[in-house]
């Protein structure tokens, strides 16, 4: 099929390179040149495990081609994938849908026959309607445009497999449509056949699905989070209680690492845009507990902070700090809303020199808080450091010799922000271990 999608993101360069991988003909479409240029040289502008290799191959096949052309994307197809961004507004809990109505604004009037509009942006349930508004006001095909909801529930760093090998396929409808189900169905024949569940429902339902499944993500999180909070008060261990407790299988141990908390794109604008919808349609005390949820997760960072002043012996003026990590997650370079650069820019306000690495997002870091200082090599990031953060949990930082790393240090202070350093192993090397949640 050819097909086009409109955003090239994290979530519309993923997609699009996918929809090559499965046999298609892909048009990708992004308003920023120097992204569309590093695209068609088969390169992603962002670090995204396997993508750039999926990227490489199809275009250098011709299967797949990026254009910052609206006119260019509606002649290429009839059926057409957004995946621009819903970020926050800047102030504001809600979503920001600039990019979502302005991409369908453009495409409308260049639909001159039947075309399928597939949705995938993270949106506030009621917001595929608007889009259809528009599409019928602009469109010269009129009803003949139809639209489909099908939100994408793609991890960053995992994002290639998890578009490839969906754990389900959510299509949301009209109730009019006539081609558009199929249409999709065709494009996703390969996954479907694989033996992917497919929910197919009304738009709301399909808009809700991702906000609530983000939703409950970031709860589980929170919760474990505030069980470490007990934790701390009580000498209790929180990396094993959620062992313990994910051992139910009602409970489960996946997506219930604590830590430093959750950021990135996604889980805290969504808990917020997701809040603020509610409180629009008069459901607020539905999502209350979502408020909790996020005063809960920004604390983490803050006891971070506490437990690094507590360390420093109650004075973090002066003292030189180093940090792991800078991305909001392992296996990737997005820092947005990261924890890990949370904590060291308020470290930074309180006096200390606080120098950063990470295996991949230090150009991002370096961009975004040229006020930090930076290294290389995550040893040398601790020359002569006061106390040491984990506070990503990439899987090198692990594999280092506590040891090797005491001898480069002013005092051998350690606090794990993610649990996954080995307590034993830092003590024997002659470290003061401290981590979130545990004795
Ligand atoms: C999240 C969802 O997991 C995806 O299903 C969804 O499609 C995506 O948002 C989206 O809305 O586009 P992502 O933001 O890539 O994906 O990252 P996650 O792997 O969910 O991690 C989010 C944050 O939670 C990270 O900061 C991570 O460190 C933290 N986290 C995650 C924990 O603290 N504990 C966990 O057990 C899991």
């Amino acid at each position: 099929m050819k097909l086009t999608v409109i955003g090239c993101g994290y979530l519309g360069a993923t997609h699009a390179a996918a929809m090559a991988e499965l046999g298609h003909q892909v048009l990708g479409m992004d308003i920023d040149p120097d992204k569309v240029a590093a695209l068609n040289a088969g390169r992603a502008p962002f670090f995204e495990r396997g993508l750039d290799e999926l990227l490489a191959k199809h275009t250098a096949s011709g299967q797949l081609r990026f254009t910052t052309s609206y006119a260019e994307a509606a002649a290429f197809a009839d059926l057409h994938f957004i995946g621009v961004g819903t970020p926050q507004k800047p102030g504001e809990m809600a979503y920001d849908l600039t990019h979502l109505f302005s991409a369908a604004r453009q495409l409308a009037p260049r639909l001159t026959g039947p075309a399928v509009i597939v949705g995938k942006c993270t949106v506030p349930v009621g917001t595929a309607p608007q889009v259809i508004d528009i599409l019928r006001e602009f469109a010269p095909a009129g009803d003949q445009v139809e639209v489909c909801w099908n939100p994408e529930f793609l991890r960053e760093s995992y994002a290639v497999e998890d578009t490839l090998h969906p754990d389900r396929i959510v299509l949301g409808f009209t109730g009019e449509n006539t081609r558009a189900e199929s249409v999709i169905r065709q494009a996703y024949g390969r996954i479907i056949e694989s033996g992917t569940p497919v929910i197919v429902t009304d738009l709301a339902t399909s808009e809700l699905v991702k906000s609530a499944a983000n939703a409950f993500l970031a709860t589980k999180i929170s919760f474990i989070n505030a069980m470490a909070e007990v934790c701390e008060t009580s000498g209790a261990d929180v990396q094993l209680l959620a062992e313990a407790l994910g051992h139910d299988a009602r409970i489960g141990r996946r997506g219930m690492r604590p830590g430093l908390g959750f950021g990135g794109g996604c889980l805290p604008k969504d808990i917020r845009g997701f809040m603020a919808r509610a409180g629009e349609l008069g459901a607020d005390q539905a999502l209350t507990f979502l408020r909790e949820v996020d005063t809960i997760n920004n604390r983490r960072r803050e006891r971070m902070v506490d437990l690094a002043r507590e360390q420093c012996n109650g004075v973090i003026n002066g003292k030189n700090i180093t940090v792991w990590g800078a991305a909001f997650k392992p296996d990737t370079d997005d820092i947005r809303d990261s924890p890990a650069l949370a904590v060291a820019q308020k470290l930074h306000q309180l006096g200390a020199t606080v120098t950063v690495f990470d295996p991949k997002a230090l150009d991002n870091a370096r961009k975004a808080h040229p006020q930090l200082e930076y290294a290389d090599h995550p040893i040398e990031a601790a020359d002569n450091a006061d106390l040491l953060l984990h506070l990503t949990e990439w899987l090198e930082f692990t594999r280092l010799d506590p040891k090797a790393i005491a001898a480069r240090v002013a005092a051998p202070r350690v606090i794990d922000g993610r649990g996954t350093l080995d307590p034993a192993r830092w003590r024997a090397a002659g470290w003061a271990y401290r981590a979130l949640g545990r004795p």
